[in-house]
């Protein structure tokens, strides 16, 4: 966008008129919006010309990078051609036909249909609505408590917040709503004790059983979660924990949901977290990188028991914009470059094990380092007080903040969860971009382990 405008005015009639998502709005009012302006590859620009890695692609999105000619004259051919048209009352349009088809041969087998929507909330939200329904069509409508984890997000909206766990998140809005419970995470860094990663999956896994049993299998409807949790901390489920959490699923009759929203396109370095974890799920929900975060999308792939039965009638559910043409056809661009480049396979064979290799090895015996994790292009690392205790700082010193924002004079973005300094880069990222990438995270932690060491801790 062209504009004469300079920094301190867009600064001030962001901070004057836009409500920010997940901002603390006081400080913000204080200190302004960095206001980005231009992407290419890997790299942001803002209005006064500094240069970032996105270390975090967007929100964990734009898989094919930025600036992608093929993207951007999808958009165009399609808006001239059929800018919008709506999928209701019997009618379709010609991308959203055929990403559906594409769709059904990527997913793991079995899920072959799909319900479209604009962001990753609506299509947990859509699963929520679906699942009450399909056990209603089923004839047991007492089965319809949803279990999931805490620290887990699913997003805002009432039943994507209260599928997720993050209690600072349900202490706006009275949330979870009725009927959501929640289970600990398989985070063995912080509750795995003297246990080893694979006792400890067994018994995260147990407490859903447990949760399953306590409200009665009954009444059980489904169980969500994201096979790696990412916003929650960048969670990697130790190896006995999905088949663990598949077999109680199995047993008790609880409906299996992958929210792929994250981990889909590749981020894992298969298409599908749920192919990297063995899973094999009733749902999945998908979004961000089905399009690389350049239009809104969404989708919800039904595998065939719950196709089965919806599809005996209707589900009274949609969106204006379910199923847009225009973002339909960025997907099918979109995922032909996934394709096309191998990149998908890149990640997995090749640029995903070297981002956990490097960052282990530069990384894993920094004393202010607890823990390196990761997988494919989804890594962190858990910063600590005391590495040999597992002992983490205080919340409100901040560390976290305080590394993130030494990263971003570094010219590097990452993110900050917590005192979790996570990283997902776009997907295109070469082993070059992943040297710089880890040479200034690590610059940016070398300097938050100065600043302790000096006790000039003001944060
Ligand atoms: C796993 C997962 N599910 C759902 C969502 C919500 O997606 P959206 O922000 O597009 O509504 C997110 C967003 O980060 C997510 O990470």
């Amino acid at each position: 966008m062209k504009s004469d405008r300079k920094t301190a005015e867009w600064q001030r009639i962001d901070a004057a008129h836009h409500i920010h998502p997940f901002t603390s709005l006081q400080v913000f009012d204080k200190e302004g919006a960095r206001v980005f302006v231009r992407g290419e590859g890997l790299e942001l620009e803002d209005s006064e010309g500094h240069r970032f890695i996105d270390a975090m692609a967007g929100l964990w999105c734009v898989q094919v990078g930025y600036g992608r000619r093929e993207l951007a004259d999808a958009a165009h051919a399609q808006m001239l051609e059929l800018a919008y048209y709506n999928t209701f009352f019997k009618t379709s349009t010609q991308p959203v036909a055929e990403l559906s088809e594409k769709l059904a041969s990527l997913t793991p087998p079995g899920l072959d249909h799909f319900m479209f929507a604009n962001s990753g909330s609506e299509a947990v939200d859509t699963a929520v609505r679906l699942i009450r329904h399909f056990w209603n069509l089923e004839g047991r409508p007492e089965k319809k408590v949803i279990i999931s984890r805490e620290l887990g997000y699913h997003g805002s909206t009432l039943a994507a917040a209260s599928v997720g766990g993050w209690s600072s998140m349900h202490a706006h809005g009275d949330l979870p709503l009725p009927g959501f419970e929640h289970v600990m995470p398989p985070y063995w860094y912080v509750h795995g004790g003297e246990l080893s990663p694979e006792e400890f999956g067994v018994v995260a896994a147990g407490a859903i059983e447990q949760k399953i049993l306590e409200v009665g299998p009954e009444r059980v409807a489904a169980f969500f979660g994201e096979p790696l949790m990412g916003a929650g901390g960048v969670i990697v489920p130790p190896s006995t924990y999905w088949p663990e959490v598949q077999r109680i699923c199995r047993k008790y009759d609880v409906l299996l949901v992958a929210d792929e929203v994250i981990c889909g396109f590749g981020r894992t370095g298969t298409w599908w977290g749920s192919e990297t974890y063995g899973i094999e799920p009733d749902l999945m929900t998908m979004a961000k990188g089905i399009t690389s975060g350049y239009l809104p999308l969404s989708a919800l792939a039904l595998g065939p028991r719950v196709a089965g039965t919806i599809m005996q009638g209707d589900f009274a559910h949609g969106f204006t914009y379910s199923g847009h043409p225009t973002a339909a056809a960025v997907a099918l661009a979109n995922i032909r470059i996934l394709e096309e480049e191998g990149i998908v396979e890149r990640v997995g064979n090749d640029t995903g094990p070297y981002l956990q290799e490097e960052l282990q090895l530069a990384l894993g015996d920094h004393p202010l380092v607890g823990e390196v994790r990761g997988r494919g292009l989804l890594a962190a690392v858990e910063l600590v007080e005391d590495k040999q205790t597992r002992k983490r700082f205080e919340a409100d010193r901040k560390v976290g903040e305080f590394c993130w924002d030494r990263c971003l004079e570094n010219g590097l973005i990452p993110r900050a969860i917590g005192d979790v300094i996570a990283l997902s880069p776009p997907l295109v990222a070469v082993r070059s971009d992943i040297d710089e990438i880890v040479r200034r995270l690590v610059a940016g932690i070398d300097k938050t382990a100065e600043h302790l060491r000096s006790g000039g801790w003001k944060a």
